[in-house]
């Protein structure tokens, strides 16, 4: 509902474990839009792999297995 109101374009997850918030953000902003997901551990996220490609939003999600801070300081363009 935040995401519709603020008409969001792109996201940012930190943590992501099987990816169920996951589906309902790409799920609520634009199809061509991209989400920068982050989890310390991919294999939590590949359970729920299989749903997010079933609801044909795995284009949008930029998985990067790692503990988020490093790497949202060194690689996360926000616009
Ligand atoms: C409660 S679960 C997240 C649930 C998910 N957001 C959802 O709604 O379905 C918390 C997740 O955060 C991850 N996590 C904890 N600290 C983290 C960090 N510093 N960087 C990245 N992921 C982290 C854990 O591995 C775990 O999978």
């Amino acid at each position: 509902m935040l995401l519709k109101l603020v008409n969001a374009k792109k996201a940012i997850e930190i943590g992501v474990f099987t990816g169920y918030s996951l589906l309902l953000t790409a799920l609520t902003i634009p199809d061509d839009e991209k989400i920068t997901a982050m989890d310390l551990a991919r294999s939590n996220y590949e359970i729920g792999v299989p749903v997010i490609e079933k609801a044909k939003v795995k284009h949008m999600i930029n998985f990067i297995e790692s503990e988020a801070l490093p790497v949202e300081r060194c690689s996360v363009k926000y616009r």
